[in-house]
């Protein structure tokens, strides 16, 4: 069951990779300007808009390498971006991470990216929380073998917000992200630079990820094999920007933090070792309509927050750490069977202690500079945010319920797993409607008889795409009360969100509205080991 990723050194020569040296770290617009060696000819039709195109992006789906760790390169896969035109400031590396580039966009913005996969496997690109065309949202029905090309087109919408994009191959996302493709997309609008939030150098990007290395420095995916891919990923250490002991060094000044968890299966509970609150002032779908404290800041995979930080009030030269508080866990009926451990009974050779789920563990170290302190404030008001009235949905009384389970040793929705082009008649929304759905995860398991008999219910980041949505309320079944209570207090549930994680025993109740765009889009757990199992589903919108 071990798998090791990537691809061999050998192959990945064969593949035609570029010099390790000019991959790892290294301003990205230089890395770039080597000729691309695509193998790609056939390219993808974009449909005649005439719309003119600001912004013109080749995005190369590579394999590379990486020093993570002292040591052996780490073999890892790689966006390459290159702008073809407009700005050149548009795509940013992360200094001396393989993850990104960073995108940055502007609100109405026409991009235009050409994407061509230069590794082994079929893979394609989904743009994870931004309002796009059906045929530009990375379905896995349009994912590109080896050589290929496919070119999107389409007009940035979305808020000013942190977003991202990553694979979406069906049965393969898990392990192509865990390798390392996934990158930010900042959107910016006018309301938001009339703001004036930390910029530049201030504004930092924060992907937390959690990998294991064997002893050659490589990557090891699903160590325990069929308990990994049932539980979802946890690894032994955490990356951030995909650096193992993250520390980043600050001015005495307000910073912005965009966090994304970007972690295959696991759920943070960021905080303040010292237990200072938290300031968020924007979560998956961009900014509050004010800043926000919570004492800490609950994070399922895929979601983002905003924090804004203010170091002045730190002490010169001295060292915060950002933690993950412990607390219950993601799973309920399995009697603290998820710790470490479970590899020797369940897995395929490879010992692997991973962080157990819920456990408290070092995120990042921040270290103050010695300047003088400058104070700032965040602003009273961030955005205008206009509030979905519950009242406004066609099913307000009989909400869309998705029935979170899972039948014979799979997760499912509503007792159904992934099928690429089906669509049940349950799962059609129609276009310019707002609905009411309601994710319920009260179920129990069934079907577990492995684990003892009994239920067991596990946290599901539930993803939608096409749209953001807003949550109307939660609730929580009796005597499912123990986890909830442990991360409840760190939810912000008062902006836009695409993803919400629903807890063991919880039913979450949220609100969108179908707009612009008919066609087929996806409704799933961003547990992406549960995803490429088959806990997603279409839904589509007909006119
Ligand atoms: Cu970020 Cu369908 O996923
Ligand atoms: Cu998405
Ligand atoms: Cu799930």
């Amino acid at each position: 069951m071990r798998q090791v990723y990537p691809i061999s050194r050998s192959e990945f020569l064969r593949m035609g990779g570029l010099g390790g040296a000019a991959l790892v770290g290294g301003p990205l617009l230089a890395a770039c300007t080597s000729v691309v060696q695509s193998t790609a000819e056939k390219t993808g039709e974009v449909p005649a808009t005439g719309a003119q195109v600001d912004l013109s992006l080749r995005l190369r789906v590579t394999t590379s390498e990486a020093q993570i760790l002292p040591g052996a390169l780490t073999q890892v896969w790689r966006y390459q971006g290159e702008v073809l035109a407009g700005d050149a400031q548009a795509l940013q590396a992360i200094p001396g991470s393989y993850l990104g580039p960073v995108l940055r966009v502007k609100q109405g913005q026409r991009l235009r990216v050409e994407l061509v996969n230069e590794v082994n496997e079929q893979t394609i690109v989904h743009w994870h929380g931004l309002h796009v065309p059906s045929e530009m949202d990375g379905h896995p029905k349009d994912a590109i073998g080896p050589g290929q090309t496919y070119t999107y087109e389409f007009t940035v919408r979305n808020r000013a917000g942190t977003y991202w994009f990553h694979p979406h191959p069906h049965t393969l996302t898990g392990p192509q992200v865990y390798r390392g493709l996934a990158g930010l997309l900042l959107v910016t609008d006018e309301e938001e630079q009339a703001l004036g939030l930390p910029s530049g150098e201030y504004d930092v990007p924060l992907v937390l990820q959690d990998r294991t290395l064997d002893a050659d420095n490589q990557f090891v995916y699903l160590p325990n094999g069929m308990m990994d891919r049932m539980m979802g990923f946890l690894g032994e250490r955490i990356l951030v920007n995909g650096q193992p002991d993250f520390t980043l060094t600050v001015e005495r000044r307000p910073y912005r933090l965009r966090v994304l968890n970007g972690s295959n299966a696991r759920v943070y509970k960021l905080g303040w070792e010292d237990g200072a609150p938290l300031t968020v002032i924007a979560t998956d779908g961009g900014l509050l309509e004010r800043p926000v404290e919570r004492p800490y800041v609950t994070l399922g995979p895929a979601e983002r927050a905003e924090l804004w930080v203010d170091f002045s009030t730190f002490e010169a030269e001295s060292e915060r750490r950002l933690v993950s508080l412990e607390w219950a866990g993601s799973t309920a009926g399995m009697g603290g069977m998820m710790g470490g451990g479970m590899g020797g009974m369940m897995g395929g050779g490879f010992d692997s202690n991973p962080i157990p789920d819920g456990a408290a563990f070092p995120v990042l170290t921040v270290r103050l500079g010695q300047g003088v302190a400058t104070p700032g404030q965040p602003p009273t008001r961030l955005a205008s945010l206009e509030r979905l009235q519950e009242s406004g949905s066609v099913n307000a009384d009989n909400p869309r319920r998705w029935r979170l389970g899972m039948s014979r040793m799979t997760w499912t929705i509503n007792g159904r797993t992934f099928e690429m082009e089906g669509v049940a008649r349950d799962e059609i929304v129609k276009l310019g409607t707002q609905e009411t759905w309601l994710f319920d995860n009260t179920g129990s398991g069934g079907g577990m008889g492995m684990m003892g008999g009994g239920m067991m219910q596990m946290a599901h980041p539930m993803h939608v795409h096409g749209v953001q949505f807003q949550v109307l309320g939660r609730s929580v079944a009796r005597g499912a009360e123990r986890v909830w209570e442990s991360v409840s207090q760190g939810f912000v549930d008062e902006g836009w969100k695409d993803t919400v994680l629903v807890l063991p025993g919880e039913q979450v109740r949220v609100t969108m509205r179908f707009e612009d765009y008919p066609g087929l889009f996806l409704n799933h757990c961003h547990n992406l080991e549960h995803e490429d199992q088959g806990m997603m589903r279409n839904y589509r919108i007909d006119e």
